[in-house]
């Protein structure tokens, strides 16, 4: 599945700036450098759509990628990154919980962790809350090209039992950059934002 004819919307830090039609939106959160806008781009097969870094924190403000006017992506700030200064990681929870508290066309979280790591505190907390509104967790462990593939399925099962995930959630192994799990996660999507 191609999704075509991709476009940065807007880039906003206040709900004022969000686009006000209600197309269905679909969010990624996780930590700093985990992948999001890489994942976005792969999603897009636009390899600079969402600019990404090797430098954690390079996603400051909200935005939203146009998918042919039919329902977006939207980039988050990541979390969790120590480098980043206090007040700026405040701004930016602020800005994530706002947007996530707010949205109404917002139809799916959809939670990034590292699938070379155990899930950190922050990302059992940012599961929770996407738990405790109601979205079913669908998890997509980035980087999976990184992994050798003897360690793939003890990887899995670690980030499986860490976040608490049982049969009703969705775990997706995933690489933006060997496209492994973007066909998947593409239908998954458009399957949502169908509905
Ligand atoms: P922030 O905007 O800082 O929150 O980060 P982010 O989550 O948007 O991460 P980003 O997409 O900028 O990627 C961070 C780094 O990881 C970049 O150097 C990417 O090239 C790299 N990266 C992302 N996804 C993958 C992947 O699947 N495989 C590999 N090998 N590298 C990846
Ligand atoms: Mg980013």
């Amino acid at each position: 599945m191609e999704y075509i004819d991709a476009k940065l919307l807007i880039t906003a830090v206040k709900p004022s700036q969000y686009p006000d039609t209600l197309v269905p939106e679909i969010a990624f959160v996780g930590r700093s450098n985990v992948g999001k806008s890489s994942l976005i781009n792969c999603l897009t097969n636009r390899n600079k759509l969402a600019r990404t870094s090797s430098t954690p924190g390079k996603t400051a403000t909200i935005n939203f990628y146009d998918i042919a006017g039919r329902f977006r992506l939207v980039d988050l700030p990541g979390y969790g990154y120590a480098k980043v200064s206090k007040t700026e990681q405040e701004r930016w929870a602020k800005m994530i919980e706002t947007y996530l508290t707010d949205r109404y066309n917002l139809v799916q979280v959809i939670q990034l962790v590292d699938a070379r790591h155990k899930p950190t505190q922050d990302d059992i907390t940012m599961l929770n809350w996407i738990r405790r509104f109601g979205y079913t967790p669908v998890v997509v462990a980035t980087k999976l090209d990184k992994l050798k593939k003897s360690q793939i399925e003890s990887n899995l099962t670690l980030i499986y039992h860490t976040l608490a995930l049982d049969d009703s959630c969705f775990l997706l192994p995933f690489s933006a950059e060997k496209k492994t799990g973007r066909e998947d996660l593409a239908e998954f999507i458009d399957t949502l934002c169908s509905r």
